[in-house]
């Protein structure tokens, strides 16, 4: 299963979140039970208080009846009393509310139903109405009698409840306290140990790339979170690096090889042939003869001719330009030395001053002098070019190298033609040294703007 490195952090105070949250349902549950039974005992209560107060004014209305009864006459004091009685007694039994094992039964309602008929106003007859007063009375008191009992077993079972619901309460909110800590405990000490020692070993692997130890450290095979993208990384970014620093110490042997055939020829080859022109030179002047004379100066001709390739293979091998006058100036000899002729294109060479300051090293400056050579003799074999324009410039921590004609352009299979080599070359030795190359269009209206970035640190 794929679980992000966010998510592991985030795993435990979910974890405790969720059993909170639980917690506070289980009391809210609690309270609404509370309420509840709560409700419940004040409606006992208040049936309870208006029963007591309907069987009082129920004996004296009854009593005041019978009395009436006796007298065989009722005082228009006394009928004022009664209705007064009477208002209080209905009073009383409208405020019962039904409550537990009554709630279902019709007993409630139909004393209500008694009492409305019991009205003294509506019923002349003193006898029949005392008769009534007894039968609601005895009702009365079987109600009175079942809300006492009810109310005593309510009592005992409430306060029990409340017992057992504090201890229940305490209990539970203790267990699951204790459960969400320990549990968010082990959950963040699990990931956070697990993520811990992987960054050590990613953030190890990284000191010992930039120590120089190019060790390919090693991949996980399938990704499942952001520290295995991580760790993908640093193993490819190191293959790269590895192939970087072979290619580079690879041009590095390849250029000294170079410079020292360079110095071999200088030494050995081109000090032969300086003697042999001397003494060449020595013998024409000896000679009596025109003609034996003009052949033996032919010659002299033509051994300088030699030596001049000569030099230019050595240069070519190691422009020793570079070494003492830096890369702005062996790129003006070159390009005056082998582009500047009437049959080829106008070309327009500009070095920023910078250049000079910029500690570049022999590698680097080898290989922007190649890589400016092979683009310059790329516009005069296949651009088609009659103006062409190599600048070296310094922005803002890179160095800018182009060169720009405005010849034809570059088509799209350029790069796959396969017979050249040259686009290749400038590809891997620009990958050496770090730097970007591209191709694009040219700023003049048609042609080819070769460009290189080379990033440097001042
Ligand atoms: N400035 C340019 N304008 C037009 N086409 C170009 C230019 N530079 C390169 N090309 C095209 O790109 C192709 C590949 O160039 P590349 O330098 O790789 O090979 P090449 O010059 O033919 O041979 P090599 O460089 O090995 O002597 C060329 O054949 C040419 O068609
Ligand atoms: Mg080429």
């Amino acid at each position: 299963m794929r679980i992000t490195v966010k998510q592991q952090v985030l795993l435990a105070p979910a974890i405790v979140l969720i059993l909170l949250i639980m917690l506070l349902a289980f009391m809210q549950y609690t309270y609404w039970d509370l309420a509840h039974k709560r409700h419940e005992v004040k409606a006992v209560g208040t049936t309870f208080v208006a029963l007591a107060e309907a069987d009082m004014a129920a004996r004296r209305l009854h009593v005041l009846l019978r009395s009436m009864q006796h007298n065989g006459m009722a005082a228009p004091e006394d009928m004022a009393l009664v209705a007064d009685l009477y208002e209080h007694l209905l009073n009383a039994i409208n405020r019962m509310e039904p409550f537990g094992p009554i709630k279902g039964s019709r007993l409630i309602s139909r004393l209500q139903n008694m009492a409305e008929n019991l009205n003294p106003a509506d019923s002349p007859e003193i006898e029949n109405m005392a008769e009534s007063f007894a039968r609601f009375r005895a009702e009365l008191s079987t109600l009175s009698n079942a809300t006492q009992i009810y109310r005593n077993r309510l009592r005992l079972i409430h306060e029990q409840d409340i017992n057992q619901m504090v201890e229940r309460t305490a209990v539970v909110s203790m267990s699951v306290l204790v459960l969400a800590i320990a549990l968010g405990l082990l959950v963040s000490a699990y990931f956070s140990r697990r993520i811990l020692n992987r960054i050590q070993l990613l953030s190890s692997n990284a000191v010992r790339i930039a120590d120089g130890k190019l060790e390919l450290p090693p991949a996980p095979d399938h990704i499942r979170d952001e520290l295995d993208t991580l760790a993908v990384s640093i193993n490819r970014m190191t293959k790269r690096l590895i192939r970087v620093v072979s290619t580079e110490k690879l041009l590095e042997g390849a250029e000294e090889e170079r410079r020292r055939i360079a110095m071999d020829l200088h030494d050995q080859s081109l000090s032969d042939l300086s003697t042999i022109l001397r003494g060449l030179q020595n013998l024409s002047a000896e000679l009596p003869d025109d003609a034996p004379r003009e052949k033996a100066q032919k010659l002299e001709l033509e051994l300088e001719r030699a030596i001049a390739n000569l030099r230019d293979i050595m240069n070519n091998l190691h422009p020793q330009t570079l070494d003492i006058l830096g890369l702005g100036a062996a790129l003006e000899a070159h390009l005056e030395d082998h582009c500047y002729s009437d049959d080829l294109p106008e070309y327009h060479l500009y070095i920023d001053p910078a250049v000079s300051q910029l500690k570049l090293g022999r590698l680097k400056q080898l290989t922007l002098y190649r890589i400016a050579i092979e683009a310059v003799q790329n516009v005069l074999k296949h651009a088609d070019a009659s103006r062409y324009e190599v600048s070296l410039e310094v922005r803002e921590k890179e160095l800018i190298l182009s060169v720009e004609d405005n010849g034809k352009g570059l088509s799209d299979d350029s790069f796959h033609s396969g017979s050249g080599r040259g686009l290749n070359n400038i590809r891997e030795r620009a990958r050496a040294i770090t730097a970007e190359v591209s191709w694009k269009p040219s700023r003049f209206s048609t042609g080819t703007r070769f460009e290189l970035t080379l990033p440097y640190q001042s």
